[in-house]
């Protein structure tokens, strides 16, 4: 199972940014969290960030193509992205939206999510273990696909 995990603006500064609200964890570090989990979930996980909108939208045109699910943290993006939204919403793997911070409990901006609905689930608040939680809920979206293909069950 290969799972792209997909870190949006801003988080390429982790450990130095606000880490009253994200936490003291790099992004390297979260990453080897990630790819320490993969393989104990039998999943292939490859880690990119990006800061650019276009840059997310390519990475998950081509996710449809090489992976079987995504695990994305849009950063500011979620709250007004339509074009990422749309991108989530083009390709048919399961995407799976994560917050380090509980998004819910913050900023009025912050309370909505234009992606979530195009997503399979959302996973917010538990720091860097939203993304090892995301991890785990990717590998029960793909295994429930895949149960349901082989059973010829489309539902
Ligand atoms: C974030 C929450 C967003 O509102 C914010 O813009 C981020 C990080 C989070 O992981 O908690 O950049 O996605």
């Amino acid at each position: 199972m290969r799972v792209l995990v997909i870190h949006g603006p801003n988080l390429n500064l982790l450990g130095e940014r606000e880490p009253e609200i994200y936490g003291t964890q790099t992004l390297a570090q979260i990453n080897e969290a990630i790819r320490a989990l993969a393989p104990q979930l039998e999943i292939d996980a490859r880690c990119v960030q990006h800061n650019s909108e276009g840059a997310i939208v390519d990475e998950l045109h081509a996710a449809c193509r090489d992976y079987d699910a995504v695990v994305i943290n849009p950063g500011a993006y979620t709250h007004y992205s339509y074009a990422i939204a749309d991108a989530v919403a083009a390709i048919s793997i399961p995407v799976i939206e994560a917050h380090l911070s509980n998004v819910a409990a913050r900023e009025s901006f912050r309370r909505s999510s234009v992606l979530a609905p195009a997503c399979a689930g959302t996973i917010a608040g538990f720091g860097a273990d939203s993304y090892l939680l995301a991890l785990r809920a990717a590998a029960t979206c793909v295994e429930r696909q895949r149960r349901k293909a082989g059973k010829g069950d489309r539902t």
